[in-house]
């Protein structure tokens, strides 16, 4: 496959990261998982005591805020979040926040911190950079997110909106959660979704909603195999987009 950006949206506990780093190994292209972006973006906030309300505080972290992806250290597991300036030590060595980022808390930061227009302005170039990155070097990139489609990259080559039912979701998110050890009750996580669902959907700025041009996926009643080869089965009949 020529380089070209693939992106997929969609709601939490659709199996957005999971289908897009299959996607992403299938055609070795590069990785972009913008929620880990506003994940790091919270948890920063949350060291440096700036509110996750602060539009303007947050909003000057995020213009600082250098982020790399690197391959996990095992194969199957998540690719590693660093974050390369701990902004007020720009002398630190980088943080590695893959774990830290997917606490609980940091989910609520994020869909708290994403809310602001100044932020999602100011994150706008680190995900254009990342993915400009990957399509230059001939790698292609898979982008994960809620606006990838619709704002950041209108102009993708293939685009998908994954979703799935609320109960669906919350059972995937619960059982991953259990999995890692979290206690927390099935019926506490769909409710903390559909909290996070209203926020990401009801949001002024980029709300989260399927492009005219994506299309839809719906994986309540599919296993991630299913969806991964529809998707694949999709870019191929595509064909590479003219240069
Ligand atoms: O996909 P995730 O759960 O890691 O995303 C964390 C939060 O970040 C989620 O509540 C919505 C927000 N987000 C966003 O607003 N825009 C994106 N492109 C990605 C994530």
């Amino acid at each position: 496959m020529p380089a070209e950006l693939i992106v997929i949206d969609g709601p939490a506990g659709a199996g957005k990261s999971t289908v897009a780093r299959r996607i992403a190994e299938r055609f070795g292209a590069a990785l972009l998982d913008t929620g880990a972006i506003y994940r790091s973006l919270a948890w920063l906030a949350r060291g440096r005591g700036v509110d996750w309300d602060d539009e303007s505080g947050l909003a000057e972290i995020a213009a600082q805020l250098r982020i790399d992806f690197q391959p996990p250290q095992q194969p199957g597991a998540p690719q590693r979040v660093l974050i390369l300036n701990p902004v007020d030590a720009p002398e630190r060595a980088p943080i590695d926040v893959t774990g830290l980022i997917r606490a609980p808390e940091i989910s609520e930061g994020a869909s708290r911190v994403s809310q602001h227009a100044a932020v999602r302005a100011a994150l706008l170039d680190i995900q254009r950079g990342i993915a400009a990155v990957s399509v230059a070097a001939g790698r292609g990139c898979v982008a994960e997110g809620r606006d990838m489609g619709t704002v950041v990259f209108p102009e993708a080559a293939h685009k998908f909106f994954l979703t799935a039912t609320r109960s669906a979701r919350a059972s995937r998110r619960h059982k991953e959660l259990t999995a890692s050890g979290a206690v927390a009750s099935r019926g506490e996580v769909e409710s903390e979704m559909a909290q996070r669902d209203q926020r990401d959907s009801s949001r002024e700025t980029a709300p989260l909603q399927q492009a005219d041009d994506a299309a839809l996926i719906d994986s309540s009643e599919l296993d991630i195999d299913a969806v991964v080869a529809q998707i694949v089965a999709a870019i191929q009949a595509a064909g590479p987009t003219p240069a």
